[in-house]
């Protein structure tokens, strides 16, 4: 099935791809420092790949999940160590067992309802091992409020992106709307990506109902707390 983010993968990969990378000096401090080397873990929504290749490189072994075919094949080029497996996170079904997953950069903003975000957590944590942790990132309401409005455009040699963000109160829904010409294509590709927020409590719930008994959060903003933060993230254990 094709994913929204097949026409975006691309330009994900060039602009956005290395951007999780800022966060995980601390989940090294906080989920990876307790993992033995050579540790299975999953990467969830992984993307094009380089969250991967950094776990990778730290020793451990690598399965990432994603929806979108053309995301996974930037990420197979970006961390050929790792393996690949195109599935929505909903609905994914792995008989291994990992120590460890990670879902980074608001991809289960991505699941617009509370059903498809337990969903994804009772997936995620039928696939821990014992004592596996899941440590993932939300965008919060203060995000889309104060940063998803405007317009620019994102340079490129191959291709000219003219990207716009808005979020409406009322749906509680925020959109990312991409235009993408290339010379190459007669029309442009045009990317509409919809994400949602749900309040802290409401996610620990969720998490505790999905088999997680161990939960902490953490605001991903220096100088503010959880309350104030843009994103939160979430570290939980079976
Ligand atoms: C903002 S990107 C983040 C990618 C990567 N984690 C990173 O740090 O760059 C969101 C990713 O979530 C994936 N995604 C969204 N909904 C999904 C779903 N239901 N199942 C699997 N992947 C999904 C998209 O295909 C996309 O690759």
């Amino acid at each position: 099935m094709l994913s929204k983010y097949d026409k975006f993968a691309a330009v994900y990969n060039r602009h956005w791809g290395e951007d999780s990378l800022g966060w995980f000096p601390q989940l090294e401090r906080l989920v990876l420092h307790k993992r033995d080397p050579g540790s299975m873990i999953l990467d969830a929504c992984c993307g094009t790949g380089q969250f991967a290749r950094k776990l990778s490189a730290g020793g451990f072994r690598v399965v990432g999940v994603d929806a979108s075919f053309e995301m996974l094949r930037h990420a197979a080029v970006n961390a050929p160590g790792c393996g690949f497996i195109c599935a929505d996170i909903r609905s994914f079904c792995l008989s291994r067992k990992f120590g460890a997953a990670f879902s980074v950069y608001d991809s289960l903003n991505h699941l617009l309802t509370l059903d498809d975000l337990e969903s994804a957590l009772l997936n995620v944590s039928s696939c821990l091992a014992p004592r596996g942790v899941f440590a993932f990132d939300l965008n919060t309401e203060v995000q889309y409020r104060t940063s998803w409005s405007g317009t620019w455009t994102v340079p490129d040699p191959s291709s000219t992106t003219v990207a716009s963000t808005s979020y409406c109160e009322d749906t509680r829904l925020a959109e990312f709307r991409a235009t993408i010409t290339s010379p190459h294509r007669v029309r442009p590709d045009v990317v509409h990506l919809v994400q949602t927020w749900y309040p802290v409590s409401t996610v620990v719930q969720a998490l505790e109902r999905s088999g997680f008994t161990d939960v902490s959060c953490f605001s991903l903003d220096r100088n503010r707390g959880i309350e104030e933060a843009r994103r939160v993230l979430f570290v939980a254990g079976k």
